[in-house]
């Protein structure tokens, strides 16, 4: 008796791993298909690093393209207490970003919203923050030309974004590093 309630316990416990496994292979297809990077997080202790040496304030509007699950649009609001506007392609993740920035009491300073990053306009921003690849920042670098206000400050991590109309003002880090540049 006690020998076969064991064994439905145990069919339990791999059906609901089964099922467990199967939903991570469709978030993980679905991560990778829709979005044009797949997500990976900024490196957080140089992150800080990064908003040591920014000068924005309570003013300030800050755009972040490809938010992933929202850390660092959260981390800018309690450094800053400013506004942030942050998408992504992936609705998992703004869904999850949302959860993340109720958690952290931010969610009446940031605007979650899936879109792709190449329909939003960042004409009002600040400070746009990308986390891509080198391939895709060249096609930003037109977009963020047309787009960007002088003086805005275009923070990209990991990779460089070369344009004439932007001057490198900042490196943060070493290995990894934050490239940061000013709209002239
Ligand atoms: C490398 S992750 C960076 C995540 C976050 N910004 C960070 O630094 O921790 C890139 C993110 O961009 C999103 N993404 C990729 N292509 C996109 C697109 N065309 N439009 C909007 N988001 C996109 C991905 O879903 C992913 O969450």
């Amino acid at each position: 008796m006690v020998i076969d309630w064991l064994l439905i316990l145990l069919n339990l416990v791999f059906i609901v791993l089964f099922i467990r496994q199967i939903v991570i292979a469709i978030v993980a297809l679905w991560t990778g298909y829709l979005s044009d990077v797949s997500f990976h997080k900024t490196n957080q202790r140089i992150l800080a690093k990064l908003l040591d040496r920014l000068n924005l304030n309570s003013q300030s509007l800050v755009y972040e393209l490809g938010c992933g699950e929202g850390s660092v649009a959260i981390k800018f609001v309690k450094k800053f207490n400013c506004q942030v506007f942050a998408i992504d392609k992936n609705l998992t993740l703004i869904l999850v970003a949302k959860i993340r920035a109720w958690l952290a009491g931010t969610s009446h300073q940031i605007t979650f919203k899936r879109a792709d990053l190449f329909k939003i306009d960042v004409s009002r921003a600040d400070l746009v923050y990308i986390y891509m690849l080198p391939e895709i920042n060249k096609i930003l670098a037109k977009k963020f030309s047309a787009e960007m206000k002088t003086k805005a400050i275009l923070v990209s991590w990991k990779f460089p974004l070369l344009d004439k109309n932007f001057k490198e003002i900042d490196r943060v880090g070493h290995k990894n590093q934050f490239f940061v540049y000013q709209r002239v």
